[in-house]
């Protein structure tokens, strides 16, 4: 019997590095201090949270002064659209967005619109990707801030975030642009800089650090209402004692990710090129839903017409292949995707998507045994499709 694992549901989260489970071990064993004591402990404590904001900081290209840390993605995102709406309400009530976001920044927007926010919703092109030029349709003079993700993390579809920019800042530079980087972070490049991006949504779990820590960029002079009131922690824009081992994991699951980064992106293209003519070849019937070469190098999501995508999962996990039928987070709805949906995929197509995202961490022999696993569940699946139809 083949033992070998094929995890490919790195978009819902991924395998931490081993040098960050034993660094955040080190810490909750040794670094126990809270980082706002005033004797030696908590000056350790808090060194390991300035050194960690340092890391993201040089990473990103910004001030470690820019950085808020966050419970996760989630947080980011609520933070950046709830507090950055709220806290300019008086400009204007209107916000811009895309209809193919992660839930964790269109329900924060349905909760605004509940508060009298206006909010439009782009539509993508067929390959999931939003015309920078909706984006100049959309604008109004009371326009005051505009949130496009990066990649999209079921189709992996790219935005031109950096056009995008130019065109929010052309026609009004006080509007402020937020984006959720949760998907692209060390897969894409990211520079809120050379993007001209205000604030910038993080999450560890999904480059190989731990749960429940993200982070925040905001660019100097943005400013924000908080989601929570407590002891001042984080500029007071997000209090809460100091998650030192956890800030310490992202910080080096950070740096372990951008270490000889080229090659692993080059290979990541292979694996996902690898998988996808695999498929093509074996069962011409699939069809890609989203970009390919144009696509982020990590995701990409097949339908099966005529299967169900959960079918396929569950018979796949048998070979211990892992991935997903969407978004992790919607799994547990059967609620057919929302991103899909806006592509227009018809309804059998709707049913067999199965989502694949790998990580750095694949290797070329787990990807050989995925696809060709893969291919034999399909045509065992199909055939049975077959005899009792
Ligand atoms: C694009 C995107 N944004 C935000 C999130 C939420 O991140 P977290 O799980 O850290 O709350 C996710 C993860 O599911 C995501 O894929």
């Amino acid at each position: 019997m083949h033992t070998m694992e094929v995890y490919l549901d790195n978009s819902a989260t991924t395998r931490p590095y081993p040098e960050v489970i034993q660094e955040m071990q080190r810490i909750m064993a040794e670094e126990y201090g809270n980082a706002s004591s005033l004797h030696r402990r908590g000056g350790r404590a808090e060194r390991i949270m300035s050194s960690s904001r340092q890391v993201l900081a040089e990473i990103l290209g910004v001030k470690s002064g820019e950085i808020i840390f966050t419970s996760g993605g989630t947080e980011s995102n609520n933070l950046a659209i709830q507090g950055i709406a709220r806290r300019y309400r008086r400009r204007g009530n209107h916000l811009i967005t895309t209809a193919i976001e992660h839930s964790s920044v269109l329900q924060p927007l349905q909760q605004l619109e509940k508060e009298g926010f206006e909010v439009t919703y782009l539509l993508p092109d067929s390959k999931g990707v939003i015309e920078p030029q909706k984006v100049a349709e959309a604008l109004t003079p009371r326009t005051v801030l505009v949130s496009i993700m990066h990649v999209n993390n079921e189709i992996g579809s790219v935005q031109p975030i950096s056009q995008i920019s130019s065109i929010i800042k052309n026609e009004n530079p006080e509007v402020i642009f937020h984006v959720d980087a949760v998907q692209s972070f060390s897969k894409l490049p990211v520079s809120p800089e050379e993007q001209g991006i205000d604030a910038l949504s993080l999450s560890a779990h999904k480059f190989h650090g731990p749960k429940g820590i993200g982070a925040l960029y905001l660019r100097e002079g943005v400013l924000l209402n908080p989601l929570f009131w407590g002891g001042g922690h984080e500029r007071g824009l997000r209090p809460g004692t100091e998650n030192t081992p956890a800030a310490a994991g992202m910080a080096l699951a950070a740096r372990l990710s951008f270490n000889g980064r080229k090659e692993k992106i080059r290979r990541l293209y292979s694996f996902k090129e690898k998988i996808i003519s695999s498929i093509e070849r074996e069962h011409p019937w699939a069809r890609l839903n989203g970009p390919r070469e144009e696509g982020a190098p990590h995701i990409f999501n097949i339908s099966f017409p005529g299967l169900k995508g959960e079918i396929i999962l569950h018979a796949l996990e048998e070979h211990s292949i892992y991935v997903s039928t969407g978004s992790a987070c919607h799994s547990d709805s059967k609620e057919p995707s929302h991103v899909l949906k806006a592509l227009n995929v018809d309804k059998d197509s709707l049913e067999g998507a199965v989502r694949f995202s790998l990580s750095f961490l694949n290797t070329e022999e787990e990807i050989d045994y995925a696809a060709d696993r893969i291919n034999s569940v399909i045509a065992e699946l199909k055939k049975f499709q077959t005899i009792t139809s």
